[in-house]
């Protein structure tokens, strides 16, 4: 415990407005919630706070789990008397756009594998309002590293019109039924989730290594067939989503000049 916080601890009378976690070990340095068909982790909801109170949520490794912390301001006639806090409403710093997760092929496979009970409280333990309210999806375009084997949605060399494009099962069966009720989950409460794209890698036939993973680049110049054709497979990825009823907030890029000025450096440093 640092001096800071036992300073906090003699201003503040703090207490907890109840636990929605079921606790459970698995012989680690700390615990999960559990979440099955009757019980599921949620989030308590802000209490009615009256004035020089306050509310935090916390998590920690051996106690809380975004649990609703409230208190009151006891600083008089506490050993500092007279302190006061001001609050500028009108400073304002970062902008948050919502918090997320992603929704990969892991996340599909074992979800899907659990009982519809089960998975209904998953979700909302996620995404509705008595859980943790995730407005954010990355959504992996193609295989990522939680997939059960490497897959693009191209996989016909030379094929720069992405004719032969095709979203796969996992898209299918994994991704887009969760995203789906995710997107429902949110609607009801009159909220939005917004999804953006994330290629791993592109179609091993576009690339310097010929190769899915490890390190390869697009092939040809900036601004050549390839780099048009990668392009293409952003346009191609958002419009068959799109046809599933899921619209693209926005996606994010793999090989500008950037990623290619770190891979160098990577390799350099390699050698
Ligand atoms: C769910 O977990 C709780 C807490 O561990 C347990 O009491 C309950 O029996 C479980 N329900 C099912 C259906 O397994
Ligand atoms: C509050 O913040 C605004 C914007 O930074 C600043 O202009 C203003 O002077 C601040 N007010 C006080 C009372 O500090
Ligand atoms: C949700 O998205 C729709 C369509 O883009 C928009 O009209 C609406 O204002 C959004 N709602 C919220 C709560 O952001």
């Amino acid at each position: 415990m640092n001096v800071k916080f036992l300073l906090v601890l003699v201003f503040l009378t703090v207490f907890c407005n109840g636990e929605n976690c079921v606790k459970k070990s698995f012989g680690y340095s700390s615990f999960v919630c559990v979440c099955n068909s009757t019980v599921c982790d949620k989030v308590t909801p802000e209490w009615d706070m009256k004035p020089q109170q306050f509310t935090v949520y916390m998590s920690s490794r051996d106690h809380y789990r975004l649990d609703n912390l409230g208190g009151f301001f006891n600083i008089s006639p506490g050993p500092y008397p007279g302190v006061n806090f001001h609050v500028n409403l009108s400073k304002t710093y970062q902008t948050i756009i919502g918090f997320g997760g992603a929704f990969t092929d892991a996340t599909g496979i074992n979800v899907m594998s659990l009982p519809k009970e089960t998975q209904e409280n998953w979700l909302k333990s996620y995404f509705s309002s008595e859980g943790i309210q995730y407005s954010i999806g990355r959504i992996p375009m193609a295989s990522c590293d939680f997939s059960t084997y490497p897959y693009s949605y191209d996989i016909t060399s030379g094929d720069f019109e992405m004719t032969k494009f095709f979203l796969q099962y996992e898209d299918i069966h994994y991704k887009i039924p969760l995203m789906t009720q995710a997107m429902q989950m949110l609607k009801e409460d009159g909220r939005n989730i917004s999804f953006f794209g994330s290629p791993w890698s592109a179609p091993a036939w576009m690339k310097t290594n010929d190769d899915m993973t490890g390190y390869g680049t697009l092939k040809g110049p900036q601004g050549g067939p390839y780099y048009k054709a990668w392009a293409e497979y952003f346009v191609h990825f958002i419009r068959e989503y799109q046809s599933w009823g899921i619209k693209m907030w926005g996606v994010n890029s793999k090989y500008t000049k950037s990623w290619q000025a770190n891979i160098e450096i990577h390799k350099s440093k390699r050698i």
